[in-house]
């Protein structure tokens, strides 16, 4: 496809969704990838990319929408990086999610898609998240009918809100979200007219300057308890505006149980502090996942769909086809969630984890639940897994559970757990492409028997994935 090129215009119809979400449509086989779009759409595009295999390609008029499209709930859809697929019924988000996974494990694993089942849903599909990162920016993202205007009702320098896909600086100032709770768009819309009173400008992710970072929300969807993790800039007088929030967020919030202050000095755009200090409150609220009672403190990794992380637990307690005698190998243990639930059914369950406040977590956790056959290790765990003492230490696994971020396992600790070749790995995903990079690896030992698409993210195309392998 020599005569496409960068700028060209073209009217293309989409076939169907790739891993990313990106909408495919092809010329003559040639593969074009266009953001922001469903299968079944006539658009008129412009190629933002030409490379020798495959383009990009951004919708400059949508022609015809698809005879599926639904109409999206929220105000902001089609600019806001949030959500991506409101406009597609959910029983089709569910087909598609289950065709990434199986594209991924085919293309990058080389492997058989017929062990991928089809979606498990998720019990809500709006509200459903417990954690929200949302960011203050310095650019504002204008609407196009603002663009036409001369005076602007709102800065244009002052943002609290989601990223638009694509853009790290740009920040959408929301007026409303479906995923996380009514409350929480009350407590951005009170922290966001605060900040502006304050003058503190917000950060500018150019020349790294200003103060105000982010706003963190953590909504326990079974306790009521809201967490607020605010991250600034350090400033000689955070301290007093800070104080000053805490007395108004409360008022406005009755559900607001605690109130904690990060400081990041981070260049990245990263939402985690390098210091916090709790302004009230205890620093942490519970969750549960059926009857297992979790406390989340405010940087510690918690599935963020509590209701679907719930049927994932299930998904894992059932592919681990514990009798009660095994030793089980949690890594990438977190707070703790698969270790406890799975802790009833085993002999023993040891947790390896690298994050201190973490790992202090899941032994509460541990506690709460009145588990005592669990131990959490803490560690980086391409150091520990090389520990040959580790088997004579804790037992050797009879079922391991992996469950890596998402950039999957060090290549070092896929070839330990090779080295270390337990009958059973139960391997917890969410991206399908690192899933299928480390299984192509595995598979040298292991017998890939299922592989259970769960969707915790709905709107988004992103998945979470649970395999089930068994030694050869
Ligand atoms: C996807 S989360 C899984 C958490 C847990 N299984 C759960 O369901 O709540 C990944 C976890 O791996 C931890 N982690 C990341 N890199 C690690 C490493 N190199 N060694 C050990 N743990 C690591 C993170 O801190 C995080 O808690």
């Amino acid at each position: 496809m020599t005569a496409l090129k960068k700028g060209t215009e073209i009217e293309l119809v989409v076939e169907s969704l790739s891993f990313g979400g990106k909408g495919l449509a092809r010329i003559d086989g040639f593969v074009i990838f266009i953001d922001r779009t469903i299968p079944g759409q006539r658009v008129l595009v412009r190629v933002t990319r030409k490379k020798a295999s495959y383009a990009e390609a951004r919708v400059v008029e949508l022609l015809q929408d698809s005879p599926e499209a639904i109409a999206p709930r929220c105000m902001h859809f089609g600019t806001c990086g949030g959500c991506l697929w409101q406009n597609l019924p959910y029983h089709r988000q569910l087909e598609v999610k289950r065709n990434l996974v199986w594209e991924c494990l085919a293309h990058i694993g080389g492997l058989s898609n017929d062990t991928v089942l089809p979606t498990l849903p998720s019990p809500e599909i709006y509200f459903y998240r417990n954690k929200m990162e949302y960011s203050f920016g310095a650019r504002r993202w204008l609407l196009p009918e603002e663009l036409e205007l001369s005076h602007l009702e709102k800065p244009r320098d002052f943002a609290l809100g989601l990223h638009i896909r694509g853009f790290y600086d740009r920040v959408l100032d929301i007026e409303e979200c479906h995923l996380q709770s009514p409350s929480s768009v009350s407590i951005l819309k009170q922290v966001r007219q605060f900040a502006l009173a304050s003058e503190l400008p917000p950060y500018n992710t150019h020349d790294h300057t200003g103060f105000w970072r982010f706003l963190v929300i953590r909504d326990s969807k079974h306790t009521g308890q809201i967490l607020v993790e605010l991250i600034t800039a350090p400033h000689r007088s955070s301290s007093k505006v800070v104080r000053q929030l805490s007395t108004l967020l409360p008022a406005a919030i009755p559900d607001l149980s605690t109130l904690v202050h990060g400081i990041s000095e981070k260049k990245a755009q990263i939402a985690t502090a390098d210091t916090h200090k709790v302004v009230f409150g205890p620093e942490y609220i519970e969750e549960y996942l059926g009857d297992f009672r979790f406390r989340i403190s405010s940087g510690a990794f918690f599935q963020t769909n509590s209701k679907a992380a719930r049927i994932l637990l299930d998904q894992v307690t059932e592919d681990c086809g514990l009798t009660g005698s095994e030793v089980v190998w949690d890594l990438y243990s977190g707070t703790g969630t698969m270790a406890i639930g799975l802790a009833r059914a085993a002999r023993k369950v040891i947790g390896f984890e690298l994050l201190q406040a973490a790992v202090s977590d899941s032994r509460t956790n541990a506690g709460l639940n009145g588990v005592e056959n669990c131990e959490f290790v803490l560690g980086d765990l391409k150091d520990l897994l090389g520990n040959s003492s580790l088997a004579n230490n804790y037992g050797s696994p009879q079922v391991v559970v992996t469950d890596p971020p998402r950039a999957g396992m060090h290549p070092s600790v896929v070839n330990q757990l090779l080295a270390l070749e337990p009958p059973r790995i139960v391997y917890v995903s969410c991206n399908p492409a690192t899933l299928a990079r480390d299984l192509k690896v595995l598979v040298e030992k292991y017998r890939l028997l299922r592989v259970q698409p769960v969707d915790l993210f709905p709107h988004t195309a992103h998945i979470e994935a649970v395999t089930v392998l068994e030694k050869r």
